[in-house]
């Protein structure tokens, strides 16, 4: 089984992810932790806790709570994509509390209690994921790997001309993770765009009676009804969790990643192929992945 800390900021397409995660018997999540981006950082929290107790209710998954802002300036927040609550669906309310331990110290705890066993998967701004490195080379050197959704290296972005959302929201803490070391596979735009639901393949995307099969179904109708003539549900989270179950299901190749921190080009990563510690993703079979968000979220 392979540990993982997932950090999120959920997010229609997050949530996606965290019930495949949930539902996945060859991952064991150590913890999720949460960063404001698609919605607050109170929202996020609050999403996580709720979709953890709604279709996990029994088991202890820590919820640890994060970065409320950026390494400079605000988040935008993704409203129009997410809706204001982050997730566009109601979820029951939940006596579920955060961690004890915010998100920054899970992670190092988790890493350091487990040299070389735990890997992170970031579908968030990488605010938690930079702070937890930042100057710790022994918590560098204990983190296994880190699968990060996020960046459009041959791909125009989706926040702007050239950026990808989750790294133009703190292009900063993206050139931490990427120059701490620790081997990164990137899961970006030039890989998600190619895989999605569509919307004809509703209302049940997902089959079976299941809890999460049903949220998971409620998440893409809702998300389709609000998006009049948005015709694809793009699974970019889901498919870096995919991309950690199985790795096989993309192409690759190794490169140095630097992301523009400043001007109009704020949030784009620029490769230099070769060698480097990033491989990105730069092919998927798609009708695989989708498989496996299917069958996982399904379950
Ligand atoms: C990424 O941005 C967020 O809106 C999604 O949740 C995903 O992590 C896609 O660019
Ligand atoms: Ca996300």
């Amino acid at each position: 089984m392979r540990r993982v800390i997932i950090d999120t900021d959920p997010g229609t397409d997050d949530a996606l992810a965290l019930l495949m995660a949930l539902n996945c018997p060859d991952l064991h999540i150590e913890g999720i932790t949460t960063v404001g981006g698609n919605a607050t950082l109170a929202q996020t929290t609050q999403n996580a806790l709720r979709l953890v107790d709604h279709v996990a209710s029994g088991r202890d998954v820590p919820v640890a709570v994060g970065a409320a802002q950026p390494a400079h300036g605000s988040f935008s927040y993704a409203y129009h994509v997410h809706g204001t609550d982050g997730l566009g669906v109601d979820l029951p309310s939940t006596a579920r509390k955060p961690y004890s331990a915010d998100a920054v110290e899970l992670i190092r705890d988790r890493a350091l209690a487990a040299p070389g066993q735990v890997s992170v998967i970031a579908l968030g701004p990488l605010t938690n994921v930079a702070a937890a490195l930042d100057r710790r080379p022994d918590v560098a050197k204990a983190i296994s790997d880190i699968v990060v959704m996020g960046g459009a290296v041959d791909v125009p972005g989706n926040i702007t001309p050239d950026a990808e959302f989750n790294i133009f929201e703190d292009p900063w803490s993206a050139n931490g993770v990427f120059a701490s070391g620790v081997p990164v596979t990137l899961v970006g735009l030039d890989v998600t765009h190619k895989t999605s639901m569509h919307r004809d393949g509703g209302p049940r995307w997902f089959e079976g009676k299941s809890k999460s099969a049903q949220l998971g179904n409620r998440i893409l109708a809702n998300s389709f009804r609000e998006r009049a003539g948005v015709q694809d549900f793009y699974l970019h989270d889901p498919l870096a969790v995919a991309a950690a179950v199985e790795p096989e299901l993309l192409t690759y190749r190794r490169a140095q990643v630097e992301v523009v921190t400043d001007g109009d080009e704020r949030g784009r990563t620029v490769a230099s192929f070769g060698d480097g510690p990033v491989r990105v993703a730069l092919g998927v079979d798609v009708g695989r992945a989708v498989e496996v968000v299917r069958t996982l979220i399904s379950k």
